[in-house]
Parts: structure tokens; sequence; C-alpha cells
């Protein structure tokens, strides 16, 4: 279910006068009739005793603090999640906010689309629509109306809708172990409506492997990517990234490739892990998790603590010795685990994830939200996991979400999932890079 408002507003945005409307535009009361009907909608208590009666043809729901209001014509509520709760209930799919001003404020968190009539007057009246941040509305239509014999004003139909997480900087295309070319992800992040697109091919390795970007394809990754930024100048803004891969002894430093690869931001990961004393590596991160049980049977002798220390300890050196931006999917560790070896409520599992925070902090770096594990249905929870996240929202530290896509079809899988839950938890924005600059973005 949607939740939408319906609202007529002056240029000065007055909505009401003397509790009643300052202005007679039948066309407007036509559109909001035709659009509101069979359909379940919130009106607050002052606004319905306006109307004198419900609104027939609709389920009224008046919203109310006195204990004691009965109505008999619709359902009265004391809460704005109870009438959510009734519509829910009743199957309902677009409910609708009919004001007045308290209540269009009210629901305004929870909103998703206003209907917006722009009537091009100045009014005089003593009730007002709220201000709406135009980082977190976009107009997704306008219909123009001229004033009439009936309708003494000019007027707009506006539709607004909450602006989703639009972009993604985290792209595995066929360049390294994705399914698809970077065109192919343009193109679905055009028709997605995305504003920003990064590609972040796993960064070339010394061994040979079947996910990285090879050496010899970095020049081609380079112009393909130099081309589309120029293709789609306008419509879209790409970047060229690497997601690096951090292996300490084995893998070529980050400002390397940052310069041979001209980037604009990296990612550091750690997938595979060193343990000490081997020059064999623990692919904590493969599809097959018996690849995960191995290692951790042989180069730790089944003694999880010392393989996820060891994990967090190489995530440390790669914080504390490479210059980044964003650090990559933070436990990954988590993922083949899936509450087998470990909680991660444990007292020293959280130990570790704090030093790991405190220098993610320290370093003023990005964390990544990364929705890969809930839509590949690997992990029961995003990376990072919501305790880790309440402590990344308490000690400051900036969040980016991506879906860390290797096909065209997951650029913005479990996006919105991953924004409610930063929500819930009072996160107010993310970050976004723009124009080269890193900015922030309004969460709503
Ligand atoms: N231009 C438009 O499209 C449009 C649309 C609708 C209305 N309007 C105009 O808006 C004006 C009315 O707006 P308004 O802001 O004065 O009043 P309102 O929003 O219609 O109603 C306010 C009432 O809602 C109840 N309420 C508010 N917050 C609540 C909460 N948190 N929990 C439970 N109940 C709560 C309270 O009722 P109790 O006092 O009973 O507790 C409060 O007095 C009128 O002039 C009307 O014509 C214009």
């Amino acid at each position: 279910m949607i939740i939408s408002q319906i609202v007529a507003v002056s240029l000065n945005d007055v909505i009401g006068k003397d509790n009643g409307l300052p202005w007679h535009m039948p066309t407007d009361m036509a559109y909001f009739k035709n659009k509101t009907w069979g359909h379940h909608i919130v009106t607050g208590r002052r606004n319905y005793e306006a109307e004198g009666k419900a609104l027939q043809g609709r389920v009224n729901i008046v919203l109310t603090q006195n204990p004691e209001y009965q109505i008999d014509d619709g359902i009265v509520v004391h809460q704005m999640d109870e009438a959510i709760e009734i519509a829910h209930k009743a199957g309902e799919d677009e409910l609708f906010i009919v004001g007045g001003a308290e209540i269009y404020k009210l629901a305004m968190p929870k909103t998703d689309r206003i209907y917006l009539t722009r009537i091009f007057a100045n009014m005089v009246g003593d009730t007002y629509y709220p201000e709406l941040d135009m980082n977190t509305w976009k107009q997704v239509s306008i219909d123009n109306r001229k004033a009439d014999e009936k309708n003494p004003y000019d007027y707009d139909f506006i539709v607004y809708e909450r602006q989703q997480i639009n972009y993604n900087l985290h792209q595995h295309t066929s360049f390294s172990d994705g399914k698809e070319t970077p065109q192919k992800f343009i193109e679905q992040a055009i028709e997605l409506g995305f504003s920003h697109i990064g590609f972040s091919e796993h960064s070339p390795l010394p061994f040979s492997n079947p996910f990285s970007l090879k050496e010899e394809k970095v020049d081609d990754y380079i112009e393909t990517i130099e081309q589309l930024k120029e293709k789609y100048a306008g419509q879209i803004e790409i970047f060229r990234s690497l997601e690096m891969d951090y292996i300490p002894g084995v893998s070529e430093d980050f400002d390397y490739w940052r310069e041979r690869c001209k980037v604009d931001y990296l990612i550091g990961s750690v997938h595979l892990v060193k343990p000490d004393g081997t020059d064999e590596l623990w692919f904590t991160d493969g599809p097959d998790y018996k690849i995960y049980d191995e290692g951790l049977q042989k180069f730790f002798g089944g003694d999880i603590r010392k393989a996820v220390k060891a994990f967090y300890h190489q995530s440390n050196q790669m914080i504390e010795s490479q210059d980044f931006e964003i650090v990559g999917h933070i436990d990954k560790i988590k993922m083949h685990n899936r509450g087998r070896f470990f909680s991660e409520d444990e007292k020293w599992y959280r130990i570790l994830v704090e030093e790991t925070l405190e220098l993610v902090r320290n370093k003023n770096l990005i964390i990544e939200v990364n929705t890969r594990g809930m839509y590949k249905k690997t992990s029961d929870s995003l990376f990072p996991d919501n305790q880790t996240l309440k402590r990344v929202k308490e000690l400051k530290i900036p969040v980016i979400i991506n879906s860390d896509a290797h096909h065209p079809d997951e650029i913005n899988s479990y996006i919105d999932y991953a924004k409610d839950r930063l929500l819930e938890m009072g996160f107010k924005e993310v970050m976004i890079l723009n124009n080269q600059a890193w900015e922030t973005k309004a969460l709503a």
C-alpha cells in the first residue's frame, strides 16, 4: 500500500481559511473526487467537521485526540498508525491523506506520493501546507490548466514522488565477474531513473583467478567507461572505480591502481584472508560455504575466533595502510557463518567490529551498506548488520547504499529495503559522489 497526500495549495502555500477552502475550483474538486473515490481517506477532526459529514464513496478515517469523539459515518482513530493499519488490513492499495494542515504534516514522513494542485493566486488564509524539501520530492508529472468560467485561477495538477535512492556506486560487469557489459548496466540504470552509476570491477591480482579484472583488460576498461561517460553525458553521471582486494604482501598498493586506472574513487574490501605463516589464502566470500568451512579447519584448526580476528585484522591493516574512499561490505566474514559458528552478539565479536569502526572513523572513510547478501539470500541481514549500523550512526560515520550488482537486474535490489532500515535507525543522509565531490543526500 502506498500513502498519498492530496492537496490544493495557493502560490503562498495557503490551504485554508476559517476552517474552509479560500477558493471555489470545481475542476479541482472533481479531480480530488476522482482520485480518492473508492479508497480509504484520512482526515483531521477539524477538516471532517468543515465538511460536516463523511465524503461518500470512500472509507473516512477521522483522526482526533478526543477519546469521547464519535461519528456514525466513518471510523475514529487517535493515531496515524492506527489509520494506516486499518487501511492496510482492508487491502487498500493507495491510502489518501486529505488534510488539513496538521494531518498533512503528521503523515509527511510516511507519505510516498503527493497530488498537489498549485493554484496560481496569492491567498489570504490561516492554514498552510508544510514546505516540501525538494531534495526529497521529485516531480513526476504536471498538467497545466487555464482559468475558465468555472475556475477563477490558472492551476497545475502536479504529482510528486518521494526520491528513492537512485544511484549505485558498486557494480561488476563482464570486465570482472559480472554478467553483462557496462552499456547494459547503464541502459537499465537510465530505465530506473538513476542519476549516477559507478563501475567497480574487482582489482587485478597477481595470480590466476576467475573473478578479477585481468591486467590485459585494464586499458579496454578505462576506454570503455570513458566512451560511455561521453555518450551518456547529461543523462546519467558515470564513474570508473575499482573494488580493491586487499591482501597484505600480495595485492598491489591501492595508489598504484588509482593512478593506473584513473578512477573516480576506490572501494576497499577483503574477500581473501591471508592467515599468518602461510602463502595460501582463505576465500571467505565464494559461492560455496564448504570452501569457507574447509579454510576455517585448515588454517585456524576450526577456531572461529582466530579466523574472524584474522579477517578484521586484515581489514584494519587495509584501513590504516591504504588510501581509498569506501569500505566495502565491512562484515562480509559473517556471510557463510549464518549463526553456525558464532553469534554477532558475542562480546568478542563486537569488540573486533568496534576496533575496525574506530579506524574507519579516524580515517574519515565511508561505510558501504551493501544489499547483495539480502537479494542473493546468502545473508540474513545487510552488510553491516543492524548492531554495527547502530554503532556507525553513533560514531557519525557516513554511509552509502550500494547493491554490489553483478547483473543489470540487481542494480536496485533491496536498495529501498536498506534505505528503510537506515531511516528506522535514525540515519538522515547518505553519501553521493556528484561532479567529483562527495556530498550528502537527504534520506527520506
Ligand atoms: N486546500 C486543501 O486541499 C485542503 C484540504 C484539507 C483541509 N484544508 C483546510 O485545512 C483546514 C483544516 O486544517 P487544520 O490543520 O486546522 O486541522 P486538521 O488537520 O483538519 O485537524 C486537526 C485535528 O486533528 C486532530 N489531530 C491532530 N494531530 C493529531 C494527532 N497527532 N493524533 C490524533 N489526532 C490529531 C486534532 O483533533 P482534536 O482537536 O479533535 O483532538 C486536531 O485538532 C481547513 O481550513 C480546511 O478547509 C484544505
